[in-house]
C-alpha cells in the first residue's frame, strides 16, 4: 500500500480514538456527531480499499461479524472475589475497627468510590490492545464476551499508553436513560426489571449488534498485572486508569480517617436519585497496596475493602385493590393497585404480590396501609402492612380464571395457581405478544392494542392463525389503516425467515428463553428432534437440567401444542438449524474438570491444552463430565466424581488423550 495512504489511515484512527475518548469517556465532545461520522466513513472507505491494513483495534471494528453459537468459558487470571457488606454505619465502623486492629495503628486512608449497580467485567490488554473480556462467572471462570465488550464505546480497544500486559476490572452498567429507552419499546411482559438485569442481559447475548444497540457503559475500578495491583495505592491506580483512557468515576474521595468516609457515604445517600446511573452503595478500599497485602483476603473477599450498602428506598401508601393477572403460561399473579406514591425517583402505582401465600404471609387486605420498597427493581414489592384499613377485605385467589372463567388449578407443592385452559384469551394474548416481540419474531407493530382486537374478534385463536391473516382484515381494525396493515403483513412474512432458535423461544415453553433455545438448537439441529427427545437426551444439551427438560417434555406432550407446532411448520417457519461442526481435535466432545495441583502444569495450562485440542474445561463435576483430572490435594470434586462414577485421570493420562 502507498505510504501516504497508510499514514492517513493511522492518522484517522488516532483522531477517532481521541474523539471517542472525549465523547464516551470524558463526556466533553470537541466535534459534532456529524463530523465524527464523517471521519469514521472516511476511515471505513480507506480500509475498504486496503483490507490488509485493518487491525482489530481500529475504531471501525467495534461490531464484529455473525452471531456466535455460544460463549466460551475462560479462566480468570486471579479470582474475581466479591466484597463483604456493611449494612449500616455500625457495621462500617466494625470494619474499620478490624482494619485498625489488624494493622496495629491508624495510619491508613480509604478511597471511597460509588458502588455502581451493574456487573463486573475483566479486560485483558496486551501491547496496548484489548485481547479479552471475561464476565465474573463463578469468580474462577467466566464467559468470554470479548466481541460484545468491544461494542461498549467507553472501553478502549487500544489504550493511550500502558504497560505491556495488564488487566482492568470494572463495572458494566446501563444508564437510567438507556434503560428507560430500552423498556419503552418493549411489551410489559418483556420488560427488564432494572438497569442491572438489562446490562447483564445485553452483555450476554450471542449477537453483538444487539449489545451495540443497548449503549452500555464501563467504569474501571481496578488495575492489575500478574494478579497484583500495579501501583502503590488504589488512588494512584484510579488516576492512572483515567490517564490510560478508561472511564473512572469522578465521584471519588481519598478519605483521611473514618469520619470522612462516613461523611462521603452520608452525603451520597440522598443524592443518589440525581445520578444518571443506579448505585447501591459505596465501596471503601484501604488505599495503600502494602497495607492491603498486610490485611490479606479471606476465602471470599479482601479484608481491605467493604461494600457499604444503602437501604432500599421505601415509601408508605394504601392498597386500593388487588388485581389478578394471567400470564403467558397461565400463572395467576395478584398485583396490588396502590395509591400513587414517589419512591426512589419514580412514581409507582402497582406492586407485585407474587402469590396467595405471600399475601397471607404479609397479612394484607385491601384498604391496608403498606410499606413498599424499590430494591433496584422498577416494580416494587410490599414489605409489610403498617396499618390496617377500615372495612378491610380479605383477598382470595379466585377459583376460576378472571379472564376465561375456566376453573384454575394449584398443583401440589406449587405456590402458583394456573389457568390451564389453552384457549384462555389472556394466555393467548400474552403468547402472541411474546412470539411477535423484538428478538423473537420481530413483528413490528404487533402491540397490545392490535393483539387485543385480534383475540377479542376471534381472528386469532392460536399463534399459527397469524399466518392466515389478510391485509384487508387488518386494515378494518380500529386505529389501523392500509399502511400499518401492510407493515404488519410484511413483518409476519419476514418472520418466516427467522432462525429456528427464535421459533423455539417464540413457543413460550417455560424456562426456554433466548439462550436455552440457542443451546438446544445447537445441540439437536431441529425442532422435531427436540420435541421427540427423551429427558436424558435433552439434559445432554448445555445448561439443560431436570427443570428445563421436564418443562420441554410437558410442552410437547400436550396435543394442542403438537397441533400448533405442526401448523407453524406448514406455515413455513424455520424448523432446522445448521449444527456448526464442533472444534475438531482428539478431545472433541469431551468435558473435563481439573482439581488439585498437577505435577507438571498449572490449571490454566491444562485448560488451554484441553481447549486447544477440542475439549471443554468446566468447573463443577456433573453427569456431563467425561473425566476428572486430579492432582495432589484433590478435594470434594474428587469425591463427587467418584460418587458419580466419573473416570478420574492424572496429568500424564490427560496429555496422552490430548495427543500431547
Ligand atoms: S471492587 C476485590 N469497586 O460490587 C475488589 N467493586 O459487592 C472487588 N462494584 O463484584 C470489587 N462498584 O461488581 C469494586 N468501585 C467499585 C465497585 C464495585 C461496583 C461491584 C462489583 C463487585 C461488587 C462487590
Amino acid at each position: 500500500m502507498a505510504a501516504p495512504e497508510l499514514r492517513e489511515i493511522e492518522e484517522l484512527r488516532r483522531l477517532l480514538r481521541h474523539h471517542e475518548h472525549r465523547y464516551y469517556v470524558l463526556d466533553q465532545p470537541e466535534i459534532s456527531d456529524a463530523e465524527y461520522d464523517a471521519l469514521m466513513r472516511q476511515l471505513a472507505e480507506l480500509e475498504r480499499k486496503h483490507p490488509e491494513s485493518v487491525t482489530p483495534d481500529s475504531p471501525t471494528q467495534r461490531v464484529g461479524g455473525a452471531p456466535r453459537e455460544g460463549f466460551v468459558q475462560a479462566p480468570h487470571s486471579s479470582p474475581m472475589l466479591s466484597l463483604d457488606n456493611a449494612l449500616d454505619e455500625v457495621e462500617l465502623r466494625d470494619f474499620d475497627r478490624r482494619v485498625r486492629d489488624l494493622l496495629g495503628h491508624d495510619g491508613y486512608r480509604y478511597t471511597a468510590e460509588l458502588k455502581l449497580d451493574g456487573l463486573s467485567l475483566a479486560l485483558r490488554y496486551r501491547d496496548g490492545v484489548l485481547q479479552r473480556a471475561i464476565t465474573r462467572g463463578d469468580g474462577e471462570t467466566g464467559e468470554d464476551v470479548t466481541e460484545n465488550a468491544r461494542t461498549i464505546r467507553s472501553i478502549p480497544l487500544r489504550v493511550i499508553d500502558g504497560p505491556a500486559e495488564f488487566e482492568v476490572r470494572g463495572e458494566v452498567i446501563m444508564t437510567k436513560k438507556a434503560f428507560e429507552r430500552l423498556n419503552a419499546g418493549r411489551e410489559p411482559d418483556q420488560r427488564y426489571a432494572n438497569p442491572r438485569n438489562s446490562a447483564a442481559g445485553s452483555l450476554r447475548v450471542l449477537d453483538s449488534t444487539i449489545t451495540a444497540a443497548r449503549q452500555l457503559d464501563f467504569y474501571a475500578y481496578l488495575l492489575m498485572a500478574g494478579g497484583e495491583a500495579m501501583f502503590d495505592s488504589q488512588w494512584q491506580s484510579l488516576d492512572r486508569l483515567s490517564g490510560m483512557g478508561f472511564k473512572v468515576n469522578v465521584e471519588r474521595k481519598l478519605c483521611h480517617g473514618m469520619e470522612e468516609l462516613v461523611e462521603f457515604t452520608r452525603s451520597w445517600e440522598p443524592r443518589r436519585e440525581d445520578l444518571p446511573y443506579e448505585i447501591d452503595g459505596v465501596v471503601a478500599k484501604v488505599d495503600s497496596v502494602a497495607q492491603q497485602r498486610q490485611l490479606g483476603w479471606t476465602a471470599k473477599a479482601p479484608r481491605w475493602a467493604v461494600a457499604y450498602k444503602y437501604a432500599a428506598e421505601q415509601a408508605e401508601t394504601v392498597v386500593e385493590s388487588i388485581e389478578v393477572q394471567v400470564g403467558r403460561t397461565g400463572t395467576l399473579t395478584p398485583v396490588a393497585q396502590l395509591h400513587p406514591v414517589r419512591v426512589g425517583g419514580v412514581t409507582v402505582s402497582r406492586a407485585t404480590l407474587h402469590n396467595e401465600d405471600e399475601i397471607r404471609r404479609l397479612g394484607l387486605a385491601v384498604g391496608d396501609t403498606v410499606i413498599i420498597e424499590r430494591s433496584g427493581d422498577v416494580i416494587p414489592k410490599v414489605v409489610r402492612v403498617s396499618g390496617e384499613g377500615e372495612g378491610r377485605k380479605e383477598f382470595r385467589i379466585p377459583s376460576s380464571c378472571p379472564v376465561c372463567s375456566e376453573p384454575v388449578v394449584r398443583a401440589e407443592g406449587e405456590v402458583a395457581s394456573r389457568c390451564v385452559n389453552p384457549d384462555c384469551p389472556a394466555r393467548l394474548k400474552e403468547s402472541i405478544l411474546h412470539f411477535a416481540s423484538r428478538g423473537v419474531m420481530d413483528i413490528d407493530g404487533m402491540g397490545e392494542a392490535l393483539v387485543d382486537q385480534l383475540v377479542a374478534r376471534g381472528m386469532v385463536k392460536s399463534i399459527a392463525d397469524l399466518y392466515q391473516l389478510k391485509a384487508e382484515q387488518l386494515a378494518e381494525l380500529e386505529r389501523m389503516g392500509e399502511k400499518s396493515a401492510a407493515r404488519i403483513m410484511k413483518g409476519i412474512e419476514a418472520s418466516l425467515g427467522k432462525p429456528m432458535p427464535r421459533v423455539l423461544n417464540g413457543l413460550g415453553i417455560p424456562f426456554v428463553g433466548e439462550r436455552t433455545a440457542q443451546l438446544l438448537a445447537e445441540h439437536f439441529g431441529s425442532l422435531h428432534a427436540i420435541a421427540e427427545a427423551a429427558e436424558e437426551a435433552l439434559q445432554e444439551a448445555e445448561e439443560v437440567g431436570p427443570k428445563v427438560s421436564q418443562s420441554i417434555q410437558g410442552f410437547f406432550r400436550a396435543p394442542h401444542n403438537l397441533q400448533l407446532v405442526e401448523r407453524l411448520r406448514e406455515a413455513g417457519l424455520q424448523f432446522t438449524h445448521e449444527i456448526k461442526r464442533k472444534q475438531a481435535g482428539p478431545l472433541a466432545g469431551l468435558t473435563f474438570v481439573i482439581t488439585g495441583t498437577l505435577p507438571g502444569m498449572s490449571r490454566d495450562e491444562a485448560k488451554e491444552l484441553i481447549e486447544a485440542t477440542g475439549g471443554k474445561a468446566t468447573n463443577s463435576v456433573s453427569k456431563k463430565t467425561s473425566y476428572l483430572v486430579a492432582g495432589e490435594e484433590a478435594g470434594s470434586k474428587l469425591e463427587k466424581a467418584q460418587a458419580l462414577g466419573i473416570p478420574v485421570i492424572d496429568e500424564a493420562k490427560l496429555r496422552e488423550l490430548a495427543g500431547a
